[in-house]
């Protein structure tokens, strides 16, 4: 299904793949990243699908300036915007709140919940002008909806995103568009892999042994990868979820029901 988009931390992880499902179902996409790496990711794009419609710019989701900007550039090179999913994330430091400083804490923040809004509101802005739009897919996390000791700035901002999700779904709802969260949990991306690492080192054991600790707490007994949220993303743009909006859907194996 057609649908001109924007992705948000699209250079890699789980971003790339939602980019690349967009891209096969046909869609015109916008890959945003503040890694220059965003560029090899589109020239796969390009290489994979023929025909592929795809423009990269590197930038960061923090800067509203940058922000409208790549609004302003996908409308000039696609004619409009439909969807916006953001992807753009980045992990906590790890830390008791006791041991959490300010600047660690805003940085969280800023990248994963200021981002999303000013993202969101650069595109809903847009949607306004046009007259309509389609659909937002924020990202929140298992970490975002069930308390865990040891990483409040990146629960504290995924659970703000869940909440931004929600009342960006009744501001839009008039223009026809719906706003969702996917909630992914340990999926296979550079971000768990970090957090798998770090938890072995305190811990003393291996990267294996921990991430095997993980897949066993998982009921489907198996980590997620991009294409589970990707396909869970092209479900949300499309029109067989046309009366789904405000809600937080889980792409996480399970997880959190044991
Ligand atoms: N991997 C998991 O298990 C998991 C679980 C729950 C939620 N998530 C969320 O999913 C999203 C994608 O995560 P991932 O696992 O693919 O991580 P990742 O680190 O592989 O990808 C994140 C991407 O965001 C980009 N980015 C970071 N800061 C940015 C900024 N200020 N502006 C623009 N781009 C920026 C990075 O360069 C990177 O390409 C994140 O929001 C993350 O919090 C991931």
């Amino acid at each position: 299904m057609r649908r001109r988009s924007i992705v948000t931390g699209a250079a890699g992880g789980l971003g790339a793949r939602v980019a690349e499902r967009l891209v096969r179902d046909g869609s015109p996409v916008t890959l945003v990243d503040v890694s220059a790496a965003v560029h090899e990711t589109a020239d796969r794009l390009r290489s994979l699908h023929e025909g592929a419609r795809v423009l990269t710019l590197v930038g960061d989701v923090t800067d509203e300036r940058f922000c409208d900007a790549a609004v302003s550039a996908t409308v000039s090179a696609f004619g409009g915007i439909d969807v916006l999913v953001n992807l753009a994330g980045v992990g906590g430091p790890g830390t008791p709140v006791t041991e959490t400083s300010a600047a660690e804490f805003r940085r969280v923040i800023e990248v994963n919940l200021v981002g999303t809004f000013l993202m969101s509101r650069s595109v809903a802005r847009q949607f306004a002008r046009q007259g309509k739009g389609c659909a937002i897919v924020n990202t929140s996390s298992i970490l975002g909806q069930q308390a865990v000791a040891g990483d409040c700035a990146y629960a504290s901002s995924k659970a703000g995103v869940a909440l931004l999700t929600q009342v960006l779904a009744l501001e839009l709802a008039s223009l026809g568009v719906r706003v969702n969260t996917v909630s992914p949990g340990n999926m296979r991306t550079q971000m768990h892999f970090d957090y798998v690492r770090a938890r072995a080192d305190e811990r003393g054991t291996t990267f294996e042994e921990e991430l095997e600790a993980i897949r066993r707490t998982i009921p489907l007994g198996r980590h997620g990868t991009g294409d589970d949220v990707a396909g869970t993303v092209a479900w949300l743009v499309s029109d067989d979820a046309a009366y789904v909006t405000g809600q937080t859907i889980g792409v996480n194996g399970g997880v959190l029901l044991t």
